[in-house]
């Protein structure tokens, strides 16, 4: 077996590395005593020469393989499905999309992640429900699913550790953004996840890691290729992510839209992902002929309340208390009297008359990962800021007005943007 020198040696020169070569780089990874300072520099060699498909494939797997794999009851094997997004701006399609596939029958394990730079976590959006436990044990997962038919749950302490040694050491090395170290690590953990399919929603645009579609395509295709060599039927949909997702930004905000989402009142836009990525999902499992037919499905089990029955049952399981739940999911139910409202709120106004051409998320989301909070849109003043920590200064308030972009309405401009979701990336065999 080749020592760690000399693989750094290897990669430093642009050489390739075989299957033993990885084997022996993750077991460097994951055995007492660890030598930091070599991985930190064969790390900066990969982000540097970069990995060919094969080598992406063995670097998932043997990561994969560092830790426990879960397995599921045979008569799910062919319905275990979850979706991973790189990350957006009021990105809470996980919370409408998990109950609405359980709704269809499909078992959903979903495994998510906590906010990464100026992206939400859908944990901590989670956490913002009183008794919502995101920590549960193997076990707990097997009886949630096996009763609700999903969870949303985060990374058990078993799964990938290769993962977080790997994933800790690229942050405090600059290789976090290398497109094989980010395969490995997201489709590593949806291997460990013993999945039947996968889709991947990878964004780009001003508010997303890639902010152009061809960078944004590199990874989806090399996630779909690894997933698919992994066993997992694995389809990846590229997605505009220049302003937010929905109306509303930040932890319990977004818990409000979704529960409105499931009532059957959310807006275009998240309505639109959630169809296309549960679509491809159903169609990949084979509960339908085709992509259409499955968003049809999807957009059945949201309006028709199946999906809110689930999601009130997932967070039952999940350690919230009965009439909390119900009174999240009745009707007309007043949000913030069960959610904690941010002490202060402020709304800005829109500084000329026409109609609102672009609202830049990425402006938006920076100045609220300050303010710890959210904000949700409305009519003539633009926005309406929640937080905590004053103060809301002169800076941070014309950072949040110089999103809004008015133009006047001239009779010409739709309604509704361009579509999100550009293009869908297939497994060449489904
Ligand atoms: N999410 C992950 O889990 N890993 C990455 O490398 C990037 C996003």
């Amino acid at each position: 077996m080749s020592s760690m020198q000399d693989l750094i040696r290897k990669k430093r020169d642009g050489g390739q590395f075989s299957h033993e070569d990885i084997k022996a780089l993750i077991q460097a990874v994951t055995s007492e005593p660890r030598q930091d300072c070599q991985i930190g520099a064969m790390l900066m060699a990969i982000w540097m020469k970069g990995m060919v498909v094969t080598e992406t494939q063995s670097l998932t797997k043997e990561m994969m393989l560092s830790g426990e794999v879960l397995s599921w009851p045979e008569e799910w094997r062919k319905l275990v499905v979850d979706k991973h997004s790189t990350g957006g701006v009021g990105d809470k399609v996980s919370l409408v999309l998990a109950p609405a596939l359980a709704a269809c029958g499909c078992k959903v394990p979903m495994i998510s992640g906590r906010g990464l730079a100026h992206t939400g976590g859908t944990l901590d959006k989670l956490e913002s429900i009183p008794g919502y436990k995101v920590q549960q044990s193997r076990e707990q997962i097997l009886n949630i699913v096996g009763s609700v038919g999903c969870c949303i749950v985060g990374q058990t302490e078993t799964l990938v550790p290769a993962d977080r040694v790997l994933y800790a050491l690229r942050d405090v090395t600059s290789t976090v953004d290398s497109v094989p170290l980010i395969t490995g690590s997201i489709i590593s953990k949806k291997g460990a996840e013993s999945l039947s399919a996968l889709v991947l929603d990878v964004k780009f645009g001003r508010a997303a890691l890639y902010k152009d579609l061809d960078g944004a395509k590199e990874l989806a295709k090399l996630m779909v290729d690894t997933g698919n060599g992994l066993g997992i039927k694995t389809a990846a949909a590229l997605s505009r992510m220049d302003g937010t997702i929905g109306r509303c930004v930040g932890n319990s905000l977004e818990v409000i839209e979704s529960l409105e989402t499931l009532k059957g009142k959310g807006p275009d836009d998240l309505m639109e992902l959630v169809m296309s990525l549960g679509g491809v999902l159903l169609m990949m499992v084979g509960l339908v002929p085709d992509q259409s037919e499955g968003s049809k499905r999807i957009s059945e089990a949201v309006n028709g309340g199946a999906a809110l029955k689930k999601f009130q049952e997932m967070m039952e399981a999940q350690g919230v208390a009965k009439e909390t739940a119900r009174a999240l999911c009745s009707a007309h139910c007043d949000y913030f009297s069960v959610l904690r409202k941010s002490e202060f709120q402020q709304e800005l106004t829109a500084p000329t008359d026409g109609v609102v051409a672009d609202i830049d998320g990425m402006a938006l989301a920076e100045v609220l990962h300050k303010l710890l909070r959210g904000a949700s849109f409305a009519g003539s003043p633009w926005v309406r800021i929640h937080y905590e920590t004053p103060p809301l200064t002169p800076d941070l308030t014309s950072r949040l007005q110089s999103a809004l972009k008015v133009q006047k309405d001239d009779g010409t401009q739709t309604q509704h943007g361009p579509k999100l979701v550009a293009e869908v990336l297939l497994p060449d065999q489904l």
